[in-house]
């Protein structure tokens, strides 16, 4: 069985090209290796533009379709709309109750973000909560691998915790101790003294090898002590483990080199910032906006010569030029040999052409619209499966099984 991928999106505007060399194209890769499922994170947008429904309600389906456009396969990962899960809810209202709140107040983006997007106010609940809404998102799918961006590492490590904390809590059945000895009963009274002993090595030493001599004593006693049951394995393992079941999965961040593409003034790309080219943007308008990028200022004339290194054109050369390219680049710039509008035109034509098949793909996907919502229907009946299987074992651990 494949590993799960997990990771969102917020519907917050047309992707990008930022978009698609920072994430999406890891997740399109990421389809055939693993069992993928993307969703698009409306509530997630919701924390910083609740004031702004018409954003959230345009995007949603578009960004299906730039996704599909991308390259995301139906047919090999699932495509779904975080809010049309009500468990993700319920999942984060019951993490919420036994998370502590300098966890979140510590989250480096809380305040970076605070700070960064001053035109919205974000001394809400709903925004100081975001972290473990994300975490409600991973938990409840069970999630092995997490691709995401350096930023967000620090979510999928408070994700890390909370399922610690939560295994911790309510990983163990209240009689859990004494069923435990009574397993422990069952063994000669030698075996039951090595495996104590064993079980206090590892607990206090955290001893590889006495982990692995208290589970040969368990391997033992399955084979060779009269009515011994797997429930009684299962509990001397846990017991020997200092933890009870592991109910959710902690997850590891995927970090996969991505190129950094910046903006077209040299900033974060950001349809905000106006220095976006969109995935799916016209040839035409392509061709105007990377004519007009900024270049290293030094190259006020034709005839100065410049340095790739301060110039935001460079950073496009090294996502989309080959090397032979790239070598006319450096020496035509430093040299003056090369104007910046013969350095800008193999750009121009390598994302008309990356764009191509986004484009095709894009337009059968528009002119069906019902087979988009579909898509996000079937997936979202596949995410709804697991969803509901996980919050029923949380329900059972926490004792709400009324
Ligand atoms: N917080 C992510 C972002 O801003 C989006 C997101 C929400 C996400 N839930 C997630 C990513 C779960 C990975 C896993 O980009
Ligand atoms: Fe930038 Fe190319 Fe002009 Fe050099 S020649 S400044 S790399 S656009």
């Amino acid at each position: 069985m494949k590993s799960r991928v997990l990771s969102g999106m917020r519907p917050t505007g047309a992707l990008h090209l930022g978009h698609y060399h920072g994430a999406l194209k890891n997740w399109v890769r990421l389809q055939d290796e693993y069992d993928c499922y993307y969703f698009v994170a409306d509530w997630h947008a919701l924390t910083t533009h609740y004031e702004s429904r018409e954003v959230i309600e345009k995007n949603v389906y578009d960004m299906v379709v730039d996704w599909l456009a991308a390259g995301l396969d139906p047919e090999r990962c699932t495509i779904f709309i975080q809010s049309r899960l009500p468990e993700h809810a319920e999942l984060f209202t019951l993490l919420a109750m036994g998370t502590p709140l300098g966890w979140l107040e510590r989250v480096p983006t809380y305040k970076d973000q605070i700070d960064k997007l001053k035109d919205h106010d974000l001394a809400t609940y709903g925004f100081l909560g975001y972290p473990l809404l994300q975490a409600a998102d991973i938990l409840i799918y069970k999630a092995t691998y997490v691709p995401v961006g350096e930023d967000q590492a620090s979510h999928v490590e408070l994700t890390r915790e909370v399922a610690r904390r939560f295994n911790h809590l309510y990983g163990r059945a209240a009689d859990f101790e004494v069923k435990a000895a009574g397993a422990l009963a069952k063994l000669a009274k030698d075996d039951a003294r090595y495996f104590e002993k064993q079980r206090k090595a590892f607990g206090e030493t955290g001893a590889a090898d006495a982990l692995a001599k208290g589970e040969g004593m368990v391997r033992k006693a399955a084979a060779s002590v009269e009515g011994w049951t797997d429930d009684d394995s299962e509990l001397l393992l846990g017991h020997l483990r200092g933890a009870g079941k592991t109910i959710l999965v902690e997850p590891q961040a995927l970090h996969t080199e991505v190129a950094k593409l910046p903006g077209l003034d040299g900033a974060k790309m950001s349809k905000s910032y106006g220095n976006a080219v969109l995935m799916r943007e016209a040839p035409g308008v392509v061709e105007k906006k990377i004519r007009g990028m900024m270049t290293d200022p030094a190259r006020a004339r034709r005839t100065d010569p410049g340095d790739p290194q301060k110039c935001p054109v460079w950073q496009f050369h090294k996502v989309y030029s080959d090397a032979a390219t790239q070598d006319w680049v450096v020496k035509g710039c430093t040299t003056a040999g090369i104007g910046c509008l013969d350095c800008k035109q193999p750009v121009i034509d390598a994302i008309v052409r990356e764009q191509q098949p986004w484009r095709e793909r894009a337009e059968t996907y528009l002119a069906n619209p019902k087979q988009v919502h579909w898509i996000v229907e079937m997936g979202t009946e596949r995410a709804r499966t697991i969803a509901k299987q996980t919050m029923r074992d949380v329900r059972d651990a926490m004792g709400l099984n009324y």
